[in-house]
């Protein structure tokens, strides 16, 4: 991917996000809608992947098919809202394999502290995308990419469903090489470092818990 940011501007996206912000969309009907989203951001993310052709026999001819080339995509989800979105990607990329970060944010300083890592273990050979709901300050993202690339990763992608400003410009400057995939760039962050207009606490939206 050469761009830094691709917002998905997609119809069916731009709906079932609207539906995602409201607040009176119920728990049930959030997972659904994260779930489905997340197929469509995942054909964004992979649009690029690289092909090479296999030699098949349809019923017909031999022919050169198109297939996938190289070794199997890596996704890491950062605990716990990244689960939303890793769901739906792996619908879609089943023989991926998958690894977790978590962190979770000191609300004193804002600052993402680890408390679980856990990732496959030959990164430097894969694509790997990190999932993550809310590109807010960019903290997580950029101290999860910063552990990924020490395990060895070299070719990363990051995947959101909603991108502040203040994290896009913080991954562009950690990150550079690490291109984003989302379905909105929102407006700012609040003081409490939440996206405005937002969607809310994606975790707490997704397992209905405050
Ligand atoms: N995390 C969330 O869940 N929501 C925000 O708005 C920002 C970070």
């Amino acid at each position: 991917m050469t761009e830094h940011l691709t917002v998905v501007n997609h119809p069916l996206v731009q709906h079932k996000l609207t539906l995602m912000r409201d607040k009176s969309t119920s728990t049930n009907s959030f997972r659904q809608l994260l779930r489905e989203i997340s197929l469509l951001l995942a054909y964004e993310i992979t649009r690029t992947l690289e092909m090479t052709t296999k030699r098949i026999e349809t019923p017909l001819q031999e022919m050169d098919a198109p297939i996938l080339e190289g070794k199997k995509l890596a996704l890491v989800s950062i605990l716990r809202a990244g689960n939303g979105l890793l769901d739906g990607v792996l619908e879609l990329i089943p023989a991926a394999r998958v690894g977790f970060v978590g962190l979770y944010r000191d609300p004193e300083t804002l600052q993402p502290v680890e408390y679980y890592c856990k990732l496959p273990s030959d990164l430097e050979n894969r694509l790997t995308i990190v999932v993550d709901p809310m590109l807010a300050t960019g903290n997580s993202s950029v101290a999860a990419i910063d552990l990924i690339k020490a395990k060895g990763a070299r070719n990363i992608r990051f995947l959101c469903l909603l991108a502040a400003p203040e994290g896009v410009a913080r991954m562009r400057e950690a990150h550079p090489d690490v291109p984003i995939v989302t379905a909105s760039l929102d407006e700012r962050l609040d003081d409490h470092a939440y996206i405005v207009p937002g969607l809310g606490d994606a975790g707490d939206r997704m397992f209905g818990t405050k």
